[in-house]
C-alpha cells in the first residue's frame, strides 16, 4: 500500500482531497501526511475515525512517501515537488508550476489517462480546474468529429481562488445585504466600493467580473492562457484555435463554461447527444421544457458536491453547420482538482 503525503491539507482543495481518498478507498498505508504552512502546524485534522497533526513542508516529511499530492501553490510546488521526487514519491500536482514543463504529463483522467506513465520527473500535472471539466466534455466530441476550434466563456466560482475567496463572497454577501436593496438598485458603484475585496479585484457579491486572474501585455489573463494552453497539450492538439474569456461570478462552487466547438465537418444535436451520453464522467442534463420534453439544465449549485461534469444546452449553431454550442458545468474542487488528483493517484497506484 502506498504511503500518501497531502501538501496544502488545510486548504479548500486540500479538504477534498483528505476527503477523497477517504470516500473513494484509495489505499493509504496507515495515516496519511498532512502538510500545510507554519500557521497551520500543530492542527489536528480528520482522517476516518480519527485526526492527523499538520506538520509544516520538510524535506523528512516526506521520507518514506510514495503518493504526494501537492495543492498549496505554485512556488511550494516548484520548490518541494523535487525534493519529495528525490525522496522517492511519485508527486501528483494542482498548481499550474509544471503543467506546461514537456517532461510533466497534464492528465484528465477520463481524457488521456495513458498519458501518466511518461513522467522522467517524477511529476504528474492536474489540469487548472476549469480546463479540467470543459476537455471531459470536449475530448468524446473531438474524438466523435475533429474539433478545430474553441471558443469559451467561463463563469468560475469564487471557491476557485481558495478558501479565502469563498470566505470573500460570502463576507462581502453578508454586509450587502444589510446596505439593502436601494443602494444595490440606485447606487452601485456605492454598494461596489463598500465592500472589502483583497483576493478579487472589485466585490463580487452581487457581480461580476471580466477578470480571473493576473492580467498579462497580451491583455489576456493567466486563467485564459491556462485555458488556451492546457486545452492544446492535453488534448494534443498544439495548433487548437482556442478563444478563451474568463469570468468570475458570485458562486461558491462549481464552475461554468458556455462554448462554441467547431469541428472538421458538419455536426448535428442529436448525434452528438449519443456521443455525451456514453462519455466517462459526464451527464447530459438537456431539455427545453417545451411539449414532453422536462426542462433540464446543469447550473452550479447543482454541482457542488458531485463528481461527475453535467452539459446541457446542446444545440447546433446557427450560422455555422460545423458547430455546436453547449454548456458544462462542473465542482471545481472535486473533478476541477481533488477528485481528478485521486483519480491519477489511483491510476498510479494501479501499475
Ligand atoms: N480552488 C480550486 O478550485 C483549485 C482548482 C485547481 C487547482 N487549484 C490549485 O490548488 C492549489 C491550492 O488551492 P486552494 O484553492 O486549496 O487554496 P487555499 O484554500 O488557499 O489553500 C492553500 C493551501 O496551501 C497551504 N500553504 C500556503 N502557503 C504555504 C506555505 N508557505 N507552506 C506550506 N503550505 C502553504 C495552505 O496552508 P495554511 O492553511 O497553513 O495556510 C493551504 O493548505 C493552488 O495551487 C491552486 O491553484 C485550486
Amino acid at each position: 500500500m502506498p504511503k500518501v503525503a497531502i501538501v496544502g491539507a488545510t486548504g479548500a482543495v486540500g479538504t477534498e482531497m483528505r476527503r477523497q481518498l477517504d470516500l473513494r478507498g484509495f489505499p493509504v498505508d496507515g495515516e496519511p501526511v498532512y502538510l500545510a504552512s507554519e500557521r497551520s502546524a500543530g492542527t489536528r485534522l480528520p482522517w476516518k475515525d480519527g485526526e492527523v497533526e499538520v506538520r509544516p513542508i520538510s524535506a523528512a516529511a516526506f521520507e518514506g512517501v510514495d503518493v504526494a499530492l501537492f495543492s498549496a501553490g505554485g512556488g511550494r510546488s516548484r520548490e518541494w515537488a523535487p525534493v519529495a521526487v528525490d525522496a522517492g514519491a511519485v508527486v501528483i500536482d494542482n498548481s499550474s508550476a509544471w503543467r506546461m514543463d514537456d517532461q510533466v504529463p497534464l492528465v484528465v483522467s477520463e481524457v488521456n489517462p495513458e498519458a501518466i506513465t511518461d513522467r522522467p520527473k517524477g511529476i504528474v500535472a492536474n489540469p487548472n480546474c476549469t480546463t479540467m471539466v470543459l476537455m471531459v466534455a470536449v475530448k468524446p466530441l473531438h474524438d466523435a468529429f475533429g474539433l478545430t476550434e474553441v471558443v469559451a466563456s467561463s463563469y468560475q466560482a469564487a471557491g476557485g481562488a481558495g478558501m479565502s475567496g469563498i470566505t470573500e463572497l460570502l463576507d462581502q454577501a453578508a454586509k450587502l445585504v444589510d446596505v439593502g436593496e436601494e443602494t444595490l438598485r440606485a447606487h452601485g458603484a456605492q454598494a461596489e466600493g463598500s465592500v472589502d475585496a483583497q483576493v478579487f479585484s472589485k466585490a463580487l457579491a452581487f457581480n461580476v467580473l471580466a477578470h480571473c486572474g493576473s492580467f498579462t501585455e497580451e491583455r489576456y489573463t493567466d486563467e485564459e492562457w491556462k485555458l488556451l494552453n492546457e486545452s492544446r497539450k492535453i488534448l494534443a492538439l498544439p495548433s487548437l484555435r482556442v478563444s478563451p474569456t474568463c469570468v468570475r461570478v458570485p458562486v461558491v462552487v462549481g464552475h461554468a463554461i458556455a462554448t462554441r466547438l467547431t469541428f472538421a465537418g458538419p455536426v448535428a444535436r442529436d448525434v452528438a447527444i449519443e456521443v455525451l451520453q456514453d462519455a466517462p464522467g459526464l451527464v447530459v442534463e438537456d431539455g427545453t421544457g417545451q411539449g414532453d420534453e422536462p426542462l433540464a439544465y446543469p447550473t452550479p449549485l447543482g454541482s457542488a458536491g458531485r463528481d461527475e461534469v453535467f452539459v446541457g444546452r446542446v444545440r447546433e449553431d446557427l450560422g455555422d453547420d460545423h458547430s455546436l454550442n453547449l454548456w458544462v458545468v462542473g465542482d471545481n474542487l472535486l473533478k476541477g482538482a481533488a477528485l481528478n488528483a485521486v483519480q491519477l493517484a489511483e491510476l498510479v497506484a494501479a501499475e
